[in-house]
């Protein structure tokens, strides 16, 4: 963190001394877990639903935190204030602000947020020191403890922006004005919060409406309703994607037999030929918008490319890819689901089975897409509908109405009903293709996170592992 005195901790987080010498200068880094507090440091107290930070006041102290932040006295030296939380995303924006030679970069989206702020850092990390948050810390605590790490040196802030609700994102660029603002995609995830899709973008496109006049709204020319956003901020626009008038494109995009795609770079800078590390289509996207990002802050096309090819999957549980000892291959991608990402995940899995005669037999193993309200029965039917016309070889479908729903999708629109069935839980799915898996054939695992089905690709892969 970039040092602050405990007088300017007060000011910025509008609280007051409690024992505390204002002139205490705070190094950083705030932590919320006394076990984790180092020298210099600040220990912010939550109240949590089973311990009280509070509690471990002076546990933070001894580990050498210069004071705590606190809602109430601790008897060890305190910034006192009404709100922790608030106080955070206070602290961290006095920090962002004074970082005057950080770029802060931002992104939002329905799929892929996490999958894309890992891209932009892998390529811009290249270009100078970037801080970003692991896998999906996005909400209100998260976010300021990630810009609470920017130091004097930092190049680059990237930050990831979920909106639960109207308000999320602008709240959140409040904490850090973003200069660059990425906006991948409205698709249907937590439509069932948010009633409709306009209702998703008007949400979304609050992250367009933060940036400043010479700021850049980097947005994807392919999707209609994020394309929209482009007539509500004062930035500078830049449209990434398919689309002819796009200004960074992808032409030529292949999935070669692996699942990974290939594609020409088209910049305003010139052109490249990129191979991903990554696993399905959906990531030429991600990979574009995080082309975009990189360009704008200065990138050359064949210095974003070659990183493009190198960047690898930092968050787990993504289109994970595991080849066992017998050649069975299994695709974990548990970590979460919704429509667009489920057909995305199908896409690559087909790919992956490749064809003709070496073709290799595909298995999708389905859970419950949550939170998609009232459209959710009917989702649930185009997603076992889309598996029989991709030609998966066999959905499994896992659990209760909506499971059965993703199944009856299938039957109704294959022949017989053999190319999908109905299992009860992650165990019952285990135990089905333990009996029918054979040398050879690609399992994809999918569903909401709170399913649980990375159970089904761990069991999988430990017994591929006891081979
Ligand atoms: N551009 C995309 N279009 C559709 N699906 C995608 C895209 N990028 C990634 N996915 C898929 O979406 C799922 C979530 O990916 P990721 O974690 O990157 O998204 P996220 O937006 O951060 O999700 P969350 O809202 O849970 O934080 C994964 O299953 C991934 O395979
Ligand atoms: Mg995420």
């Amino acid at each position: 963190m970039i040092a602050l005195t405990l007088a300017e901790v007060a000011a910025a987080v509008g609280g007051t001394l409690d024992g505390a010498d204002p002139d205490t200068v705070v190094t950083g880094p705030v932590e919320v877990d006394s076990r984790k507090v180092s020298p210099g440091g600040l220990f912010a107290a939550f109240v949590g639903e089973n311990v009280d930070g509070h509690d471990y006041a002076a546990t933070a102290v001894e580990a050498g935190a210069v004071a705590v932040l606190a809602s109430r006295s601790v008897g060890v030296p305190a910034v006192l204030v009404d709100s922790v939380v608030e106080a955070l995303g206070r602290l961290a924006r006095t920090v962002v602000a004074r970082a005057e030679g950080t770029a802060v970069v931002a992104l939002t989206g329905s799929a892929g947020k996490t999958s894309t702020k890992d891209l932009i850092a892998q390529l811009l990390r290249r270009h100078g020191e970037t801080v970003f948050p692991p896998g999906s810390l996005n909400n209100e605590i998260g976010h300021p403890m990630t810009a609470l790490r920017v130091e004097e040196s930092t190049r680059h802030l990237v930050m990831e922006m979920g909106a639960r609700h109207k308000g999320d994102i602008e709240y959140l660029t409040s904490i850090t004005p973003p200069r660059i603002g990425l906006v991948l995609n409205v698709g249907t995830a937590h439509v069932g919060e948010f009633g409709s899709q306009e209702a998703i973008a008007e949400a979304k496109g609050e992250l367009v409406e933060a940036l400043p006049a010479d700021g850049a709204a980097i947005l994807n020319a392919d999707d209609r309703l994020v394309r929209a956003m482009a007539s509500r901020t004062k930035a500078k626009v830049v449209l990434f994607g398919e689309s002819p008038d796009a200004h960074v494109r992808a032409t030529d995009v292949r999935l070669d037999a692996t699942g990974r795609p290939s594609f020409t770079l088209t910049t305003p800078a010139g052109s490249a030929p990129v191979q991903l590390r990554l696993y399905g289509e959906h990531h030429v996207s991600n990979a574009l918008a995080a082309a975009a990002v990189a360009t704008e802050l200065g990138m050359t096309v064949d210095d974003t490319a070659a990183a493009l090819g190198e960047a690898g999957a930092l968050s787990r549980w993504r289109m994970e890819v595991v080849d066992r000892a017998d050649g069975v291959t299994v695709v974990n991608d548990a970590y979460n689901a919704n429509p667009d990402s489920m057909r995305a995940a199908l896409r690559a899995l087909v790919s992956m089975g490749g064809r003709g005669p070496e073709r290799r037999r595909t298995w999708a193993v389905l859970g419950e897409m949550r939170e998609l309200g009232e459209d959710s029965l009917a989702e649930h039917d185009a997603i076992g509908r889309l598996a029989v016309r991709l030609d998966v070889t066999k959905l499994v479908a896992v659990g209760g109405r909506e499971a059965a729903c993703m199944e009856l999708g299938a039957r109704n629109e294959g022949s017989w009903g053999e190319e999908s069935v109905l299992v009860s839980d992650a165990d019952a799915a285990v135990e089905l293709l333990r009996s029918q898996l054979r040398p050879g054939d690609v399992v994809l695992v999918k569903a909401s996170r709170s399913v649980g089905l990375e159970k089904v690709a761990e069991a999988l892969l430990a017994d591929g592992a006891a081979r």
